[in-house]
């Protein structure tokens, strides 16, 4: 098949071949060889470049983007970031300036995601640079760069536009092709088309954010023979707001969900703060999050402790489960042949939800241990409390032993205290590279008593200054 796209500011139109070629390894064998290749999983951001479609300018991993993803988007890399005439971008010249390169090579991609947040005019540095990794200049000097730029105007030649998609011939077509070999991927425009074209076949593989199928690709060399793109199916990327809740489209990104509810759920708002990098956040679906079925995915332990209920869709029929009972087992969930995840919703707000994730790094890191604690009072006595965690099975799973141990007890630490041994019936949890089980079980507990510590007014320890 044929995708178009914007690449540094020219159309192109490509015939892919391979469906699930990555951009990276397109670039450089186009000679766009300033994309670099460090880690190849979406961890060091040396293959940063920039993307536009609808929801406006993103940086993200080239290592994890597969070529129809770019189908009506505008790539800019970082060769075409200085002007047309040569001049430096702000903040290029800003990194000259501070001297925020060494031997280079992590260079353009920092360049790549310091022009993104500075063509949508954002300053959380620290934030938006935790998914470029430099190993010899030292971040200081970068920060400093990227700072120094916030000031100069976005130079014209950054501004993309998407591509429309009805221009494009290609778009939401599907021709078989050869029997028992790859099929030219899938790119529906809706979530009918998906519905109707995956029940029809129900073996495919479907791919949103590719923040998990991309490593399939690039680490475990897996050839997927069909596959079908979710990113142009635009009313899968709506937050829909009803009554009560908030009806979530399993193609809303984690960058896009994050922004949506800082202001009605700022507990989950800051641990997607903490989900993988921007980079990953800008590809990475709620959907995917949830359908991937790990045990260690962010999201599902909060949404679990909100209550949220999940939408699943195969051909014209939908059904809407408890968000917990889609988890089955590690490795298996409540999801028929042909049957996508077409929707989460969850309460307008859960005043009482309180997220820990725990590990190794903070930033761009996966959870050893991530706690999500919804406690509701009525005056001081606990009344009907949702408590997940992620890390302490082979799923992420809802502590119910506890939560009755807990319920119509006084909010105390003494009381929390003495139903937290119930933790014990509730997980067995493993040990592994992250985490040992003994390590697991004492830092869940230890999150019960940090929730009613926080409640009674003590710091946070992510408050505490040197
Ligand atoms: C560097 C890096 C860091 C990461 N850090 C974190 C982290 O901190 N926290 C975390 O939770 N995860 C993390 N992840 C994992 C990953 O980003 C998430 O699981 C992400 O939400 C997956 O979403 P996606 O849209 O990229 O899914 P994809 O990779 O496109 O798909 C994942 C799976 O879900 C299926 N799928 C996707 N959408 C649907 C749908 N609508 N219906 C049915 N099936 C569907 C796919 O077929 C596939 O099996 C990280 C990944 C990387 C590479
Ligand atoms: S090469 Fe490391 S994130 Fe892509
Ligand atoms: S300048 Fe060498 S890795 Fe950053």
């Amino acid at each position: 098949m044929e995708i178009t796209f914007l690449l540094n500011g020219e159309t192109r139109s490509v015939e892919v071949s391979d469906p699930t070629q990555s951009v990276l390894d397109w670039l450089r064998a186009e000679g766009l060889t300033g994309t670099k290749e460090g880690c190849n999983e979406g961890d060091c951001g040396a293959c940063s470049v920039i993307v536009t479609d609808d929801g406006g300018a993103k940086p993200l991993n080239a290592c994890l983007m597969i070529m129809p993803h770019l189908h009506g988007r505008a790539l800019r890399t970082v060769e075409g970031i200085a002007g047309p005439d040569g001049a430096l971008h702000p903040v290029q010249q800003a990194m000259v300036d501070h001297h925020g390169s060494q031997c280079g090579f992590c260079t353009p991609g920092f360049i790549a995601s310091m022009a993104a947040a500075h063509l949508n005019g954002r300053t959380d540095h620290d934030d938006l640079l935790a998914g470029n990794l430099c190993r010899c200049t030292g971040y200081a000097p970068i920060i400093r760069a990227a700072k120094a730029a916030e000031a100069a105007p976005a130079p014209e030649w950054m501004r993309d536009t998407p591509i429309q998609l009805h221009e494009i011939s290609s778009g939401g077509e599907w021709s078989a092709g050869p029997e028992g070999g790859r099929q030219p991927p899938f790119l529906p425009e809706s979530s009918d088309a998906l519905a109707a074209w995956y029940a029809a076949h129900p073996d495919a593989t479907l791919i949103a954010g590719a923040t998990d199928v991309g490593l399939w690709v690039t680490k475990q060399l897996r050839e997927l023979k069909t596959v079908a793109f979710l990113n142009n199916c635009k009313d899968l990327q709506v937050i829909e707001e009803t009554g009560d809740s908030f009806i979530v489209g399993a193609g809303v990104t984690i960058a896009a969900l994050r922004t949506a509810i800082s202001d009605s759920h700022p507990a989950f708002a800051e641990l997607l703060r903490r989900f993988a990098s921007e980079q990953v956040r800008q590809a990475a679906t709620i959907g995917g999050n949830i359908a991937n079925g790990s045990p260690i995915g962010d999201s599902p332990p909060a949404l679990i402790a909100m209550g949220a209920e999940l939408t699943l869709r195969k051909g014209d029929t939908r059904r809407t489960i408890p968000l917990e009972a889609f988890f089955l087992e590690y490795g298996k969930q409540d999801r028929a042949p042909g049957e996508f995840v077409e929707s989460v919703t969850i309460p307008k707000s859960a005043p009482d939800l309180a997220c820990y994730k725990l590990s190794k790094r903070f930033d761009q890191d996966i959870s050893a241990v991530c706690g999500a604690l919804n406690i509701p009072r009525d005056g001081e006595t606990i009344t009907a409390p949702r408590i997940a965690f992620g890390g302490m099975a082979g799923i992420p799973k809802r502590a119910a032993a506890l939560e009755v141990a807990l319920d119509g007890q006084p909010f105390t630490e003494a009381a929390i205290m003495a139903a937290l041994p119930a933790l014990e019936q509730d997980f067995t949890p493993l040990s592994d590279m992250r985490a040992s089980d003994a390590y697991r079980m004492e830092a869940a507990k230890a999150m019960l008593i940090r929730y009613v510590r926080e409640a009674q007014g003590e710091t946070s320890i992510l408050e505490v200054q040197p």
